[in-house]
């Protein structure tokens, strides 16, 4: 059985000491050991929630990293910075850093290798945009970017990644995927990671939904089969995430 997961993206917001209060806010709303909750925050709001969350349920992970151990890389933040942080998450190829940071699925592709090599686990996103959708070609678009994200990665590896599915049209819209077309293309997900590598892989990855989730979506989409949890943007800002944490 796979253990559910629900990360926060705060994307760009809350200041450090906003950080602190929302983590504080959120502490005894969230506090659900059944499913792991992770609050991606951004680079300089990592220590102090890690502070913050001290002695609760709450994990704190990276909505980023670069794919190098250190150097001439001004601006970024390698991925020993966040293990020694107490890092244990890190969101990889979000459509937002693929559609203002140029990321590419090969960046994403060294990323995710180098999350491993370093023992973090990736939140790999995928996702495909609304005329990828009405042109039918949303499974394909979406096998090619796990296939590449997945290139020089172990079973043994793959089976701890965790997968955010995430149309991005769905993404910060208030229009949720319906929960067939979210469940649909999560089992096309799983059937992909089985091709690659294995049944016991493909049934062992967790994956996500994300876009638009909801206190109201959540119970509803968590319950489908291949759907492991989400990936909450905007209302992993507010009280009501600890109504999605606690879905059931
Ligand atoms: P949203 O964001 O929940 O605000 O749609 C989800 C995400 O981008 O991860």
């Amino acid at each position: 059985m796979r253990k559910k997961i629900i990360a926060g993206n705060w994307k760009m917001n809350m200041t450090p000491s906003q950080a602190v209060e929302l983590v504080n806010t959120l502490k005894p709303l969230v506090a659900n050991e059944e499913v792991d909750v992770v609050f991606c925050v951004p680079a300089i709001d990592i220590i102090p929630a890690i502070e913050a969350a001290k002695g609760s349920n709450i994990q704190i992970g990276a909505e980023n990293m670069y794919f190098k151990d250190n150097g001439a890389f001004t601006g970024e933040i390698s991925p020993d910075m966040l293990v020694d942080a107490g890092v244990k998450y890190v969101i990889i190829g979000h459509s937002e850093r693929r559609e203002y940071f140029a990321e590419t699925d090969e960046t994403v592709n060294l990323k995710v290798v180098k999350a491993f090599e370093k023992g973090l686990t990736p939140i790999i996103c995928c996702g495909e945009s609304l005329i990828q959708r009405e042109q039918g070609v949303t499974m394909d678009w979406i096998r090619m970017q796990i296939k590449i994200a997945f290139q020089n990665v172990t079973a043994e590896q793959a089976a701890t990644a965790v997968i955010a599915y995430e149309p991005i049209w769905a993404i910060g819209t208030g229009k949720v995927a319906t929960t067939e077309q979210a469940q649909e293309v999560c089992s096309g997900i799983r059937a992909c990671i089985a091709e690659i590598y294995d049944e016991a892989t493909a049934a062992a990855i967790r994956i996500q939904y994300g876009g638009s989730v909801s206190a109201a979506s959540a119970p509803e989409l968590f319950a489908q089969a291949d759907i492991d949890g989400g990936l909450v943007g905007g209302a992993s800002l507010k009280p009501d995430f600890g109504k999605i944490v606690n879905y059931k």
